[in-house]
C-alpha cells in the first residue's frame, strides 16, 4: 500500500488544507493536482465539475494513492456523493466534515457561508448543516471576485472593497459563525478578520472547513488500519502553465517546489519537468 495522500483543487485554494496537513502530519506523502486549466471551478456546472473530478480522481488512483482530499468546497458541494460511489478509495471532501463539527457547538445559532457562486447554488452546506443541526440558520453567499483576485494578485483596496461588500448581507444577517466555504479564502483570513472586526466592530468566529477535513481523513485512515508514513514528500502537479504555478504556489506555501505539467485528457500523461 502506498503512503500518498492526493489532494486536489482548481488551483491554489487547496494549498490551504494542504499546509493544514502538513501541520498536523508532516510525515504524510502528498500529490496535489492544481486543475488550473479550468478553473474557475465555481462558475462551472456540475457535468463539467464531475467530469473534471473523474479525471483527476483516477490519474490520483494510477499514481496508486491511499487516500484522496478533495481540497475544494465546490467539487465537494456538486462532484463528491457522485464520485464516491464510483471509487473504492477512502474519499474526504470539506463540507461533511464542517457540517458534523458544527452541530458539536451548541452555541452556534446562524451560520453564514462565503463561497463560489456553483457552492452557493447548490446549497451543499445549507442541506449539509440542516441535517445534523435542525435549528442552525444558513445563510450563503457568493464572492465571484475573490478567486480570480487570488490567483492574479490585485491592488489591496480593491480586495478590501470587494470583501467588505461581499461580507455586509451576512454581517447584517447577524450571524455568529463564517465559513470560508471556498478553500481559497483562507488565504485572506487576515483581511477577512480585520473586516469583520473593524469595520463592522463584529466578533465572529470565523471557520476554516480544512481543519476539520484533515482531522476526518486522518481518522478515518486510522480506523480502517491504514498506519503507514511517508517522509512528508510533496510532489505538485498542474494541467496548466507549471511554471506559473510553481512561481505562485512558492509564495503561499513558503518554499521552493518542483511541479510537473499534466495533461488528464492524455491519460495523465507527464509532459514537461519545471525546475
Ligand atoms: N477553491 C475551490 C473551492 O473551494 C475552487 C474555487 C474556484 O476555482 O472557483 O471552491
Amino acid at each position: 500500500m502506498s503512503s500518498t495522500i492526493g489532494i486536489f483543487d482548481s488551483g491554489l485554494g487547496g494549498l490551504t488544507v494542504l499546509k493544514e496537513l502538513i501541520k498536523v502530519a508532516p510525515y504524510e506523502d502528498v500529490i496535489y493536482v492544481a486543475d488550473t486549466i479550468h478553473m474557475p471551478y465555481g462558475n462551472r456546472s456540475v457535468q463539467e465539475i464531475v467530469g473534471y473530478m473523474k479525471q483527476i480522481v483516477s490519474f490520483l488512483e494510477r499514481m496508486n494513492v491511499k487516500a484522496i482530499l478533495v481540497a475544494c468546497n465546490t467539487s465537494s458541494a456538486l462532484a463528491l456523493n457522485y464520485i464516491k460511489n464510483i471509487v473504492s478509495l477512502p474519499i474526504i471532501g470539506l463540507i461533511e466534515p464542517t457540517a458534523r463539527r458544527i452541530s458539536e457547538e451548541k452555541r452556534i445559532k446562524k451560520i453564514g457561508v462565503l463561497a463560489t457562486r456553483a457552492t452557493v447554488s447548490s446549497l451543499a452546506y445549507t442541506l449539509a448543516i440542516k441535517r445534523y443541526s435542525p435549528d442552525i440558520q444558513v445563510i450563503e453567499k457568493s464572492a465571484p471576485l475573490l478567486v480570480p483576485f487570488i490567483e492574479n494578485r490585485v491592488k489591496k483596496e480593491v480586495l478590501i472593497k470587494a470583501l467588505t461588500i461581499y461580507l455586509e448581507p451576512l454581517v447584517k444577517a447577524e450571524i455568529d459563525t463564517l465559513i470560508l466555504g471556498c478553500s481559497h479564502y483562507p488565504l485572506y483570513l487576515k483581511e477577512i478578520s480585520s473586516i469583520l472586526l473593524e469595520k463592522y466592530n463584529k466578533e465572529i468566529k470565523i471557520v476554516d472547513p480544512a481543519i476539520y477535513a484533515v482531522e476526518e481523513l486522518l481518522t478515518e485512515l486510522k480506523d480502517i488500519g491504514i498506519t503507514e508514513r511517508g517522509t512528508g514528500e510533496i510532489r505538485f502537479f498542474t494541467t496548466g502553465d507549471a511554471y506559473e504555478f510553481s512561481e505562485k504556489a512558492t509564495v503561499f506555501i513558503s518554499r521552493p517546489i518542483k511541479v510537473k505539467h499534466i495533461n488528464l485528457r492524455e491519460e495523465g500523461e507527464i509532459k514537461i519537468w519545471h525546475r
